[in-house]
């Protein structure tokens, strides 16, 4: 592909060093399978699944064709006051995956609006209780919730919010999971269920009445991989139903199989209020996101209203978008047929194996890992972040995508990966690793 220095110009990139990129452009052209082409004809292993959203790999034509049918049949249906039959059917499908309490779905087109969603839920829910006191939220440290003005007031993330100082008040962090001893665990760790107490502190501080809901990731994924430790989400969940605190699960990383069951509320036996998803809901073919609830959630909301009235006041223009319906359902039978979850699990142990063998290298400060996503952190240089945009970027032309936060890169390759692929990633990530280690020593 030819590109010159002004044609890269025109797009202002997301969470991008642009001056850096433009200088240096990395750039794809065309993704199959497990693979990414990039401008220059070479071919990177994805190792992040895009960012977590193509579980079933790229590419994928029962995918394309659905979308390509429902385009041709019916491009677009006013979300409010109408639908179409797809929306009805994929929230179904959903429905089907949540756990059992959890059976209403509202569709939005990221994970930030299923955020703000979850907000809007959350306040709409205690008012209709005659509770509209509840206005504290409760967030973490570390926490990653997307970059609306809801999400960037729950975020845990210095960098996020030190330019918008001017976001939601009323939002507490607790203290992140991450404790030194959890160095190389894998899986959850042993020690650090007692983190949840910070939820108990803010009710004896605030009042617990105060409290609308408490958000979380249950395994912090964007963060770098904090798995939480043994009883800390049951513990959580146990002070919420104590104090009428909503427990928000935000899966939108951990959702469809990445941690071996549907949703991370399966993999840790915790069943939240509310559940946030996105990413691998359509296989990431289509921008979508879905907020599901549990039933007296819904059922609150609506029956406070008069008869025939709408009962809650949001929605956007491309709500349960007759596409991304199509591509969610086309991603879910696949996920279905190809029994991916399972698949997921099934293939756990050995993708743990190979990227804790990289615990030898010097670089390497620590690895985490649960199900089909591991986060390995690198020896930091004395600007946060600038080993980490070393070795993407040398990672990449060696061969493999991985997303990196700061100085933490994240391993969650498709779902349909074989053995091979995942040999694949941990050799050239050793081999990137040691390179940027002999440069470190010259
Ligand atoms: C846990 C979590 N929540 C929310 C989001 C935001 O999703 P989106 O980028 O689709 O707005 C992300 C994105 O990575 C995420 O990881």
């Amino acid at each position: 592909m030819q590109y010159s220095a002004n044609s890269l110009e025109h797009h202002w990139m997301p969470f991008t060093a642009n001056r850096e990129f433009k200088r240096s452009p990395r750039l794809v052209v065309k993704s199959e399978g497990v693979y990414l082409t990039d401008h220059k004809g070479g071919s990177v292993l994805d190792g992040s699944s895009g960012l977590f959203c193509a579980a079933a790999g790229h590419g994928r034509k029962e995918i394309a064709e659905a979308v390509f049918e429902q385009l041709k049949t019916n491009d677009y249906t006013a979300p409010f006051g109408l639908s179409h039959p797809g929306s009805f059917e994929f929230a179904r499908r959903i429905a089907a995956l949540t756990p059992e309490e959890i059976n209403h779905v509202f569709f939005v087109n990221s994970g930030s609006e299923a955020i703000d969603t979850a907000l809007k839920m959350a306040m709409a829910y205690h008012r209709a209780r005659g509770e509209g006191q509840r206005t504290r939220f409760v967030s973490r440290e570390r926490a990653y919730h997307g970059v609306n003005i809801g999400g960037t007031s729950l975020s845990g993330m210095v960098k996020n919010r030190e330019t918008f100082t001017q976001v939601m008040p009323n939002v507490v962090c607790m203290r992140h999971t991450w404790l030194p001893e959890h160095r190389f665990i894998r899986g959850q760790p042993e020690h650090g269920a007692e983190l949840a107490e910070d939820l108990q502190r803010f009710v004896e501080n605030y009042g617990g009445s105060t409290i609308a809901a408490c958000f979380v990731e249950p395994l912090a994924g964007s963060t770098g991989i904090l798995v939480p430790p043994k009883g800390y989400l049951e513990r959580l969940r146990q002070i919420c139903d104590e104090q009428g605190i909503l427990l928000v699960f935000d899966e939108v990383i951990c959702g469809f199989g990445r941690l071996g069951t549907p949703f991370g509320a399966q993999a840790f036996g915790v069943t939240p209020d509310i559940m946030t998803m996105a990413k691998a809901l359509t296989n990431g073919a289509q921008p979508m996101g879905a907020v599901a609830v549990k039933d007296e959630i819904y059922e609150t909301i609506t029956q406070a209203a008069p008869e025939k009235s709408v009962e809650f006041f949001h929605g956007y223009t491309y709500s349960g978008h007759p596409a991304a319906c199509a591509a969610g359902i086309a991603a879910l039978d696949i996920y279905e047929k190809e029994d991916l979850f399972q698949r997921a699990a099934d293939m756990s142990e050995y993708f743990l194996d190979a990227v804790f063998s990289l615990r030898d290298l010097d670089l390497v400060t620590d690895i985490r890992g649960y199900g089909l996503i591991a986060g390995i952190d690198v020896a930091p240089t004395t600007a946060p972040g600038g080993r980490g945009a070393q070795v993407q970027e040398k990672l990449f032309w060696n061969g493999v995508h991985l997303k990196f936060t700061g100085d933490a890169g994240i391993m969650a390759p498709p779902l349909v990966s074989e053995r091979s692929h995942i040999d694949e990633i941990v050799e050239k990530l050793r081999k990137t690793l040691k390179e940027v280690e002999s440069q470190k020593a010259n």
